[in-house]
Order: structure tokens, then sequence, then C-alpha cells
């Protein structure tokens, strides 16, 4: 059966912001965050402390991270790619973190500039670093069904690199279909592949939604037992090392799904709409999630 509560985690702020054209201003980052937050979602990811070269558009991250350190209702964690990251981001006020591989070794070289095993070296570093400080560290594997350069990519290696952050103390391992290509066909297999290394419990699902397959992948997990969604408020964002993906799916789309499945999520949809209207106002585009479009109607 599906899980009674699914749990989302919000990444708009950081997977979505990071991937805009245009930076955004620090105050309507902080805005949206607090809005989020406001709707009942309980994790919002907050920005990434990752190189300002790489990423301009989130070299705000040590103001972001100030302005909504002292935000209650949810934890707010943040990306980071090494020690110097990690270091920033404690000092800046980040209580929980997450880390970044790759199941596929081209896109592990293009996004974070190391080969998948240099990169599992480093982000032991982290996580013991986090332990010390009793800081809980996420674990993403990107390309978990495809890679942009690749092609597709097997299940073993994504179960590989999975078992490597669940077994260097990583609380949750989220699977990410980077460029959006997944279908329940390819999906499946993945997860079975991975829920034998790792329990299901930790697992998490993060689909971009270039081909429109987000709500049916996330529909197979669910009946797999997986109980957290990653999504981006108005489907924003997309990866600015993954050219031609598109944003995540919409957070108003996966609420509107999972209520309908009589699945609590603790989101005030309602609240949520209007968190995304207000990005998406600002952004002066219309918002990529249908829901929010079809119930801006009523
Ligand atoms: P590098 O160039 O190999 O780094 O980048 P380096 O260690 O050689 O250092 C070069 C310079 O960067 C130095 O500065 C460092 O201090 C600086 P310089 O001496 O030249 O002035 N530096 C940093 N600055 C700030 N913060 C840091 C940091 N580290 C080094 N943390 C690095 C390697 C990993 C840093 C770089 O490639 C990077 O920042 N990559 C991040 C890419 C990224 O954020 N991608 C998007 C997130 S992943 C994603 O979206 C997928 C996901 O959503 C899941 C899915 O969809 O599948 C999570
Ligand atoms: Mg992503």
């Amino acid at each position: 059966g599906i899980p009674k509560c699914v749990k989302i985690v919000e990444v708009g702020p950081r997977d979505g912001l990071q991937n805009e054209k245009n930076v955004v201003p620090t105050s309507v980052k902080v805005e949206l965050i607090r809005r989020l937050v406001s709707s009942g979602l309980s994790v919002v990811e907050a920005t990434s402390f990752v190189s300002p070269k790489w990423v301009p558009q989130l070299a705000d991250a040590k103001d972001v991270m100030e302005a909504v350190r002292n935000v209650e209702g949810a934890r707010l964690p943040v990306l980071t790619p090494n020690l110097k990251g990690f270091e920033a981001a404690v000092a800046a006020g980040a209580k929980e973190v997450a880390i970044f591989a790759s199941a596929s070794e081209s896109f592990s070289k293009s996004n974070i500039n190391c080969s998948i095993e240099e990169s599992l070296a480093r982000y032991r570093a982290v996580a013991q670093a986090a332990e010390k400080l009793s800081i809980p560290v996420r674990g993403y594997v990107s390309c978990v069904v495809g890679c942009p350069v690749e092609g597709a990519i097997s299940p073993s290696k994504v179960a590989h690199v999975a078992k490597e952050l669940h077994d260097m103390g990583c609380f949750e391992i989220s699977l990410g279909d980077t460029i959006g290509v997944g279908t329940p066909g390819n999906v499946l297999p993945m997860l079975e592949a991975v829920m034998a290394v790792v329990p299901v419990e930790k697992l998490a699902v993060h689909f971009h939604d270039t081909y429109g397959q987000s709500l049916p992948n996330i529909l197979v997990s669910l009946q797999m037992g997986i109980s957290t969604v990653d999504s981006s408020i108005a489907g924003l964002g997309g990866c600015p090392y993954a050219k031609g993906a598109s944003g995540n799916v919409a957070t108003e789309d996966v609420v509107y799904m999972l209520h309908g499945l009589g699945v609590k999520t603790n989101v005030d949809i309602w609240k949520l709409l209007q968190a995304g209207e207000f990005i998406s106002k600002y952004l002066g585009r219309p918002s990529g999630s249908k829901t929010a479009i079809a119930l801006s109607r009523v």
C-alpha cells in the first residue's frame, strides 16, 4: 500500500533558483523560504555553499542562511560539496546539510569536477565533520536513470553510490533523475536495486519533469514504500550542469496528487499556491505547476 503520510522536501529555493538566468535578490529568496515554511512544509532546502564561480545564482548563500537561520517550523538544509562549503554553512547557521554524488562518472566531472570515488572521499570527510557537530547529512545520487552524456545508467551503479552514502552516515538518500528522462519502466528496477542495499525508510525520490513523467514516477515510488518526495514550488529549476533539463516536479502538483490519494502532508495547499504565485510573479512568468494554473481560475 501507499504510505499514510509523506514528507515533502521543498527544493525550489535551491534547485529552482540555482538555474535562473538572472540572479534573484537575497530578499526575494528569504521571503520565498518564509512563505514555503508557513505553508506547512517541514523541510525547505535553502541554498548551496558551492563555488560562486560555478553557481553565481547562489553566491549569496551566507546572507540567505543568516536571514533564515532562526525561522521556526522547518528544517532548512543546504548543499555542501566539500569541507570548505560545510564550514561556511555551519558558520552561517546551517543545522543540516546535503552532499551530492552522482551515479554517472561524466556528470560527476561536469557537476563537481571530480570522479565519483574522489567525491565519495570528500563526502566522507564532510560526513565525519558533521557527525562531530551532530549535524544530519542527507545524500543525493544524481543521474539515477540517465545521464546527459552517458545515456542510460545501470541500477547497480546507483545502488553502489547510494550504499556508500548510507554507509558514511547519511540519514536519507535522495535518488535524483537529474535530467528527467525516467519513466516507471526504468525507475522501478532502479528502486529495486537500491532497496536491496538501503532501507526504504531512508530513501527519497527527486524527479525533474522534462518529459512530464514525475507524477507517475512518484506514484510507483510510493507504491514501493518510499515516503519522502522532493519537489520545487511552481516547478522552478533545472540544473546548470545538465543542459535542457527542466525543473523539478511542482510541489503544488505533488500535494494535489497526495491529497487526492488521501495521504497526509501537513501542507496547506492555499498557502502553498500563494508562495508559488509570489515567486512566479517576481520571475514574470506563468507557474510551472498545472495545479497552480487550474486553481488560480476557480
Ligand atoms: P573546483 O574548481 O574543482 O574546486 O570546484 P577547487 O577545490 O579546485 O577550488 C577552486 C576554487 O573554488 C578555490 O577558489 C576555492 O576556494 C573555491 P580560488 O582559490 O580559485 O579563489 N571553492 C569554493 N568556494 C566556495 N564554496 C565552496 C568552495 N569549494 C571550493 N564550497 C566544486 C569544485 C565542487 C567546488 C565546484 O565544482 C562546485 O561548486 N560545484 C557545485 C555545482 C552545483 O552546485 N551543482 C548543482 C547542484 S547538484 C544538482 O542540482 C543535482 C541535485 O538536484 C539532484 C538531482 O537533480 O539529481 C542535487
Ligand atoms: Mg535536482
